[in-house]
């Protein structure tokens, strides 16, 4: 058994945690389940928007699986998701990106960011003075060592063939400087077998849209992975596709892509996608291959005889989408 710590947190994000559920336990009978609170709902009942209790439960956990927050306008509210990231070590966010459905206006994709997770920007270090803000950015030749080391580790399990280091050093040339050179180095010392190169980010952010056919593997600095996974999201038919884990030498939490979209919260149309691949990505960690092939697979059918969600003009809503997919995952153990 795995012991799993389940966080819905707000908008949709109960919703399509809920769908990812359902899909998770037709896939194995292996996961022991405990839900705890984060965001709006926790904040209202102890205060916290992430309380030690849930952090206890998250330490204990084998894994963990996190809907969405919805981050209230205050300038000192502290982002319970930064803050699991660095309590926990989760250096390294992994974001594949693959195109499920067929859209004829946009190129496939079928690419993995693996973005460093705990320095650069995230670390906000920011300082109010007389002329406004000084903000500080992080990039430490640790940091670079193992998220580029992750990224070669990961390629060589997944079997990927190439890594594009994505980086600014023709303006950043000390700090994205130090990343590109780690990164070359790295790569002689521990990357064999594996194609190497590097781009700038704005010219990447662009053949993503135009080309995204050209990358494999990315591996970037925090602040570019962030904005770059939104935009090959976009690329594979929103952010509803785009599943991400959140991982550390001994914790790890996965999470849809998407944020708690109020707007919508409620209605059953959120696409539960990302939350039930990332739920799948999960399984994958811990071991559990067997069950996530069967779900990725699921997915993959159910959009292939044509139910689609509600985001990308269909008319499954969230439940109905997932029932779908675990009836087929269900299915596939017979
Ligand atoms: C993401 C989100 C977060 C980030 C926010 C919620 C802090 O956009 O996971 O991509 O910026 O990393
Ligand atoms: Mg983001």
């Amino acid at each position: 058994m795995k012991r799993i710590c389940v966080l819905p947190g707000d908008g949709i994000g109960p919703e399509v945690i809920e769908a990812a559920v359902t899909v998770l336990q037709a896939a194995t009978d292996e996961l022991e389940i405990e839900y705890a609170e984060i965001g709006g709902a926790a904040y209202d009942k102890t205060g916290s928007y992430l309380p030690d209790e849930t952090m206890d439960i998250m330490r204990a956990s084998d894994s963990c699986l996190f809907g969405a927050v919805t981050t209230p306008p205050t300038l000192d509210y502290d982002s319970p998701v930064l803050r699991f990231r660095k309590e926990l070590e989760l250096f390294a966010n992994v974001r594949p990106i693959r195109s499920i459905i067929r859209q004829p206006t946009r190129p496939p994709i079928d690419a993995v960011i693996v973005r460093e997770n705990s320095e650069g920007l995230y670390t906000q270090n920011e300082v109010f003075d007389d002329e406004g803000v000084t903000t500080l950015r992080k990039v430490t030749r640790k940091g670079c060592e193992r998220i580029v080391g992750f990224a070669i580790d990961y390629a060589h399990a997944h079997d990927r063939k190439r890594i594009t280091c994505v980086h600014k050093s023709n303006v950043l040339r000390a700090s994205d400087g130090l990343f590109v050179d780690v990164f070359r180095q790295v790569a002689e010392s521990k990357g064999k077998g594996l194609a190497f190169d590097d781009q700038l980010v704005d010219s990447a952010a662009m053949k993503l849209v135009t080309s995204p056919s050209s990358f494999d593997v990315i591996v970037t600095l925090n602040l570019y992975g962030d904005i770059l996974s939104d935009v090959a999201a976009g690329v594979a038919g929103g952010l509803g596709f785009a599943p991400s884990g959140n991982i550390g030498k001994k914790h790890s939490v996965f999470e849809p892509a998407h944020g708690s979209a109020p707007d919508i919260a409620g209605s059953d149309v959120a696409n539960p996608t990302a939350a039930i691949l990332a739920g799948a990505m999960m399984l994958e960690h811990l071991g559990m291959t067997e069950p996530a092939t069967a779900i990725r697979d699921s997915v993959s059918s159910v959009y292939g005889s044509g139910h689609l969600t509600v985001d990308v003009g269909g008319r499954h809503g969230t439940k109905s989408f997932a029932e779908h997919v675990a009836s087929m995952v269900a299915d596939s153990r017979q």
